[in-house]
């Protein structure tokens, strides 16, 4: 079998190991004879799966008793929404940082709601930028704080999280579980699956439990967290393939030595992949202010677009797929969450290092 480098953003790689088992289990999950996509969701081997999903996140994450774990749909562009439509009481500001793309769309989302006030914004800087999280003027009594732990568009990520007076609302799609967080600086974190967790079609929420219960009883009631934090994430039908995909992943993640053994294990991979730009003689330029370089998303030029795209070309014929940056920046990316290995950035700075031994 050969497996491609996949250096996609998202959806993106997952564990071999948990792929293999998923198959293995495919047809006839725990000698039931049915696949678990073809379980209730209110049986008993579905619910034994939801249950261990359920515990290895809190372990993963640390949790206390105060925090509560739903796995919801809509991905996380459907929390841009629903974390004001929760959290934003009427008369009330909602602080942003606009980092990027993606806390521009949060911000978007939230302005239809209610008050917005954006306290810093980096988006628009190149080489791409993060503000000084700690030295900005939050607004006194707001209803949160709103993040975007790692921008995987520009490659930037945030290193060290402020602690704010309002809760602290954070997107942490692209780099969740990539190292231990302290989860009491925390109101809310959320995650679309697809990038470090599972399949798209899951998102995890994660909610101090007294934040459950401050929507209005007049939103809809598939978008008030009291909805499914209620009823254990199963008020309705969830995803159950791909909560149980996550499941393995989390089961995976533990034997890795859980959040702190990945973030050895991905600075060592980030560190070997920034390596190869700053000994490049700037031909390999990092597209990331260096204290904010992400080591979940990679970003770089070469010297032309021409060159980027011949360098894209000959790395895709060689199986390293997904290297292209995002349409509205260009340049290169690397995605390399948690399953994607150290096989797969040396195989990379391998060919960067050839590449320009001919195109230099
Ligand atoms: C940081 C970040 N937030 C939000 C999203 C949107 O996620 P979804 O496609 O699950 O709505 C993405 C997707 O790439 C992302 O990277």
């Amino acid at each position: 079998m050969s497996r491609a480098f996949n250096f996609n953003a998202g959806p993106a790689a997952l564990p071999l190991e948990v792929l293999e088992i998923a198959q293995k289990e495919l047809t006839d999950f725990n000698g039931t004879g049915m696949s678990i996509m073809e379980h209730s969701h209110r049986g008993k081997a579905y619910d034994a799966v939801h249950a261990e999903a359920v515990a290895n996140m809190s372990k993963l994450l640390g949790l206390t008793d105060d925090y509560q774990v739903l796995f919801l749909q809509g991905g996380a562009s459907l929390q841009f929404s629903q974390v004001p439509l929760n959290l934003l009481g009427a008369g009330q500001t909602a602080d942003y940082v606009n980092s990027g793309a993606w806390a521009s769309k949060a911000i978007k989302e939230a302005k239809k709601v209610g008050t917005v006030n954006v306290v810093a914004d980096t988006s628009k800087e190149i080489p791409t930028n993060m503000p000084n999280y700690a030295a900005l003027n939050y607004t006194k009594g707001a209803a949160y704080v709103h993040v975007t732990s790692n921008e995987t568009i520009a490659g930037t990520q945030i290193k060290q999280f402020p602690k704010t007076e309002a809760p602290l609302v954070a997107d942490m799609s692209s780099d969740i579980l990539c190292r231990p967080i302290d989860i009491q600086n925390f109101g809310l974190i959320y995650a679309g699956a697809q990038k470090n967790l599972g399949p798209s079609g899951v998102t995890l929420v994660v909610i101090r439990k007294d934040l459950i219960e401050r929507a209005p009883a007049t939103l809809p009631t598939m978008l008030q967290y009291r909805t499914q934090a209620k009823d254990n994430s199963l008020y309705n039908t969830p995803p159950t393939f791909g909560i149980y995909i996550l499941m393995l992943v989390t089961r995976w993640l533990l034997a890795k030595g859980g959040a702190a053994g990945m973030e050895k294990i991905n600075q060592a991979k980030a560190d070997k992949l920034y390596a190869a730009f700053d000994n490049s003689g700037g031909y390999y330029k990092g597209s990331a202010v260096k204290e904010f370089r992400s080591t979940m998303n990679v970003t770089w030029r070469l010297p032309s677009e021409a060159l980027e795209e011949k360098f894209i070309k000959e790395a895709t014929a060689l199986k390293m797929i997904g290297l292209k940056g995002h349409r509205d920046v260009g340049g290169c990316r690397a995605s390399i969450y948690n399953a994607v290995g150290m096989d797969a950035i040396d195989a990379l700075t391998a060919f960067m290092k050839d590449f320009q031994a001919k195109n230099g």
